[in-house]
């Protein structure tokens, strides 16, 4: 396998530059909801892109957005760059400069990073290589080696750096609970014996790091499936001895009209059914991705702004509840980058809102929302969001 190239030395080096310029993360600072959230025992980050340097993206290097992250995250995770198609050119490469750089931000702004995938575990977010590649005579131990070595080669390049990796990412299909499979899964002998492996190398090279399974199973109506699925893969986990420390709940939050209260109590009884399921099996709860599609709501920015807000403090008053949640990460912290206005957008035309500042860098009422959550929220007690041992 191919070590660092030039390339990835000016873009590391560029890194750290800008890493050097991170603006230095105010510890407690008074309205921060990383210090806010310290005090109930749980961290507040979000996720932040690779950019070229001063770019307008959800950047580190983007001083704007840098700001935000400064003001209130305390742990970040990598959008994109270190997920199979960002770190692996071909089967026999890496290309580490990008999630580097992300690393060596969070190092000189002493921010926790999680390490977001270790595989996403379906065919159209493998590298394209990856669904053509010949597994010849052997293909069990060729699939069991590729596996392995990326795992091994990830993990063991960021050691103890990274404290919490999603293992594996939406390997539950929500039409009806399956298990994807790839072309890598059937060399191996089926998704369970492909995701086991993920857990058991992840946990033989790094005894030290918590181990997520993450995946967007909600609680709108329609979920049912998907959390069932979710359900189904956590209990074989556990009958299989799979070290698996935590469910990534993603918390991709989507709106179903203007009355929140009303739309609240209908869903958190079969949220809470979920989610006492989970813990009664021993796992811990990361909410990974929080953000809100606002659906089926008016286009006036400023009452869309407050329907979102009480979406979002209902189902944080449900989630955070329970005393395994240790984290909480929304995917993306400003208006202006978020992945949804280009994946759904608005039927009006109307800009999404789905985060908790605006295109401006402004908070937004969602902000006060989540602030309000995490002060009504139980203390953690230590050993019920930490790691735990199979
Ligand atoms: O970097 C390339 C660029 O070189 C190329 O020119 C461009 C056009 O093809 O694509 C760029 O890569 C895109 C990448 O985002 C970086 O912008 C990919 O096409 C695009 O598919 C990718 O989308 C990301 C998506 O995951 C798929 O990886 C979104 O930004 C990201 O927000 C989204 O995040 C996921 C989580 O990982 C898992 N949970 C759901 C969440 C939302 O879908």
């Amino acid at each position: 396998m191919q070590g660092p190239t030039r390339r990835d030395s000016l873009i590391l080096g560029a890194g750290l530059m800008l890493a050097g310029a991170a603006p230095a993360r105010v510890p407690g600072a008074q309205d921060s909801l990383d210090a806010l959230a310290r005090t109930r025992g749980m961290r507040f980050g979000s996720a932040v892109a690779w950019g070229p340097p001063r770019s307008d993206t959800g950047s580190f290097a983007n001083p704007n957005y840098a700001a935000l992250i400064a003001r209130d995250c305390g742990v970040i995770v990598a959008e994109n760059e270190m997920k199979w198609q960002a770190l692996r050119p071909s089967p026999t490469t890496f290309d580490f400069a990008r999630f580097d750089a992300i690393v060596a931000y969070a190092a000189a702004a002493r921010l926790a990073v999680r390490g977001h995938n270790l595989i996403w575990h379906q065919p159209k977010w493998m590298p394209h290589w990856a669904e053509s590649h010949d597994y010849g005579a052997t293909p069990k131990r060729e699939a069991a080696r590729l596996l392995g070595d990326h795992i091994r080669t990830v993990v063991r390049r960021y050691g103890t750096r990274i404290a919490d990796y999603d293992v594996v990412n939406e390997a539950v299909n929500p039409a009806d609970g399956t298990l994807y499979e790839t072309t890598l899964s059937r060399a191996l002998g089926g998704a369970e014996p492909t995701l086991d492996l993920a857990f058991r190398t992840a946990r033989a090279e790094a005894p030290h790091a918590r181990l997520v399974y993450n995946d967007y199973m909600s609680w709108e109506p329609g979920n049912e499936r998907h959390r069932a699925g979710v359900l189904r893969l956590l209990h074989g986990f556990r009958a299989r001895g799979v070290p698996v420390d935590a469910l990534g709940v993603q918390s991709h939050l989507i709106t179903i009209g203007a009355d929140a209260r009303a739309s609240v109590s209908r869903m958190q009884g079969d949220w809470r059914r979920f989610l006492d399921e989970v813990v009664a099996m021993g796992f811990g709860l990361v909410v990974t991705e929080l953000d809100v599609r606002d659906n089926a709501l008016p286009a006036d920015p400023v009452a869309r702004d407050r329907i979102v807000a009480d979406y979002t403090r209902g189902y944080l008053d449900v989630t955070l509840g329970y005393q395994q949640v240790s984290d909480i990460l929304v995917w993306g912290m400003s208006d202006r980058y978020s992945w949804i206005e280009g994946f759904e957008p608005r039927a009006d035309g109307a800009r999404r809102r789905p985060t908790l500042y605006d295109t401006a860098f402004a908070p937004k009422p969602m902000r006060a929302a989540v602030a309000d959550a995490i002060r009504a929220a139980p203390a953690r007690t230590p050993q019920r969001s930490e790691r735990r041992e199979i």
